[in-house]
């Protein structure tokens, strides 16, 4: 499809999703979506620091830095590469900072997870991460992705785990069986949803009755090039096999596990890399845990955003009056998909705003601030998407309807910015397989683009100049 500007610095749809579907493929679960954005950035140059060590900052330099290998956080100091200072006038830039989220609903596999059935099958226990639409988890072929914790000869150590062929699947009763399963059916996690995983090879030989076989960790071991009982913890999570693609008539739509948000996540990265050099602090950030509350350490509601930002401000020389300077005059972009206008259910959108698919950026309002965005951060963004030369749109929930919550108030009880609440529209969120629009991440990746190359600079309360 052909985008309206077709000068060679803005993103081609095509080729930004052609990307973006290799991405999510290459990114079942959190921790792999963190190393494949951090390859992405050491390939452009970004330099991996660690929470433990002491940072010295360069200007003209790109960081990354990541904490429970499930959260990222990239940024880069303004100036020259060749310079000493990054700011010789002490005026303190901000941070421009764009916010997104890595995880996804799945199902998380219980500890001792085999359960044998009349000595034969082999199921696995496991529990929702997250609130998911069950039924899509049906009748496909899935696998298991995560991280396990192994142990060394001189403690523990982190592996990244990921099966990469079809696996396991979650066989529905068939209709015989429940014949109003049509009128309605409540599903129960517990029955409903174990992923049958296999067959006993020798039914009755192994002795297993209830505490399993062992199969699953043997998997898992052998898959890491580990012994089995050096395998200490893990936290491992069901994924689906099935490939995002492009479809519609004429290549409209995108479908995929995990747009949201990893179609955001990805578009703020491809905007943070092509930015041009700005004279403020450009920070991508993209979190775990959004799913289950963001409460964890490595999650929107922790300190990491507060903590880089912090360490930025000391590494550049500043003091603490420095850091209250910077952050006053900052702006953060809480990117995390947002619903479209869904053709079977037009009534479900409130009346007079109605996003659709392909129809830009989504601006996310409430009255009640579970989005962020308000009157001053709205305009702000809505000129940058000008400036951009992207389509905006708005989303409120219907009044009799309470909506979802995001990362942006979350985010900002930590780091107290003038934030907005943006999206791209989908249908089907929270299923094992969404949909979105093919010219919407290029617009994201554009708009982020010119977010990341200018600065929102406040002057007293109220005035604010885009440079
Ligand atoms: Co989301």
């Amino acid at each position: 499809m052909n985008m309206e500007h077709t000068c060679a610095d803005h993103f081609d749809p095509d080729e930004i999703n052609r990307r973006l579907l290799s991405f999510l493929d290459r990114s079942p679960v959190s921790f792999y979506a963190v190393r494949n954005m951090a390859e992405e950035l050491e390939n452009a140059g970004a330099v991996r620091l660690f929470e433990g060590d002491r940072w010295k900052l360069l200007p003209g330099r790109t960081y990354y830095v990541t904490r429970n290998d499930s959260s990222l956080i990239a940024f880069r100091i303004p100036g020259d590469t060749s310079g000493d200072a990054a700011d010789p006038a002490g005026l303190c830039p901000g941070f421009q900072i764009v916010a997104s989220h890595c995880d996804s609903p799945a199902f998380k596999i219980k500890s001792n997870a085999e359960i044998t059935t009349e000595k034969k099958y082999v199921t696995l226990n496991a529990e929702k991460y997250g609130g998911m639409l069950c039924e899509p988890w049906f009748d496909r072929p899935l696998s298991v992705a995560g991280r396990i914790m192994v142990r060394t000869d001189k403690g523990v150590e982190t592996r990244l785990v990921c099966i990469d062929r079809d696996l396991m699947i979650i066989p529905h009763l068939a209709i015989h069986m429940n014949r109003e399963v049509n009128n309605g059916y409540k599903i129960n996690v517990q029955k409903d949803m174990l992923p049958l995983f296999a067959e006993i090879p020798h039914a009755g030989e192994t002795g297993a009755s209830d505490g399993g076989c062992g199969l699953f960790l043997s998997l898992i071991a052998s898959e890491a090039g580990v012994r089995p009982e050096d395998i200490l913890d893990t936290d491992l999570f069901l994924y689906n096999r099935t490939k995002g693609t492009v479809l519609g008539l004429n290549g409209e739509f995108i479908a995929s596990g995990r747009l949201d948000d990893l179609q955001c996540a990805y578009a703020s990265l491809q905007g943070f890399l092509a930015a041009a050099p700005s004279d403020s602090i450009s920070v991508h950030c993209v979190y775990d845990n959004e799913e289950v509350g963001s409460g964890t350490k490595q999650g929107a509601a922790s300190t990491f955003l507060s903590d880089v930002l912090h360490r930025i401000n000391l590494a550049l020389g500043g003091d603490e009056e420095d850091y209250r300077r910077r952050i006053q005059t900052s702006f953060l972009v809480s990117a995390d998909n947002a619903h479209a206008l869904h053709p079977n259910y037009t009534e479900k959108t409130d009346p007079t705003n109605r996003p659709f698919i392909n129809g830009g950026i989504v601006i996310k309002y409430s009255a009640n601030q579970k989005y962020t965005t308000d009157a001053v951060s709205g305009a702000l963004f809505r000129e940058i998407c000008r400036r951009a030369g992207v389509p905006c749109q708005t989303f409120h929930n219907r009044s009799d309807q309470a909506g979802g919550s995001t990362l942006g108030n979350i985010s900002v009880s930590q780091v107290a910015v003038n934030s907005v609440d943006i999206g791209l529209a989908q249908l089907a969120m929270h299923s094992a397989y969404e949909t979105a629009g093919a010219l919407d991440t290029a617009y994201l990746a554009e708009a982020l683009k010119v977010f990341y190359s200018l600065s929102v600079e406040a002057r007293g309360d109220g005035d604010y100049r885009l440079c």
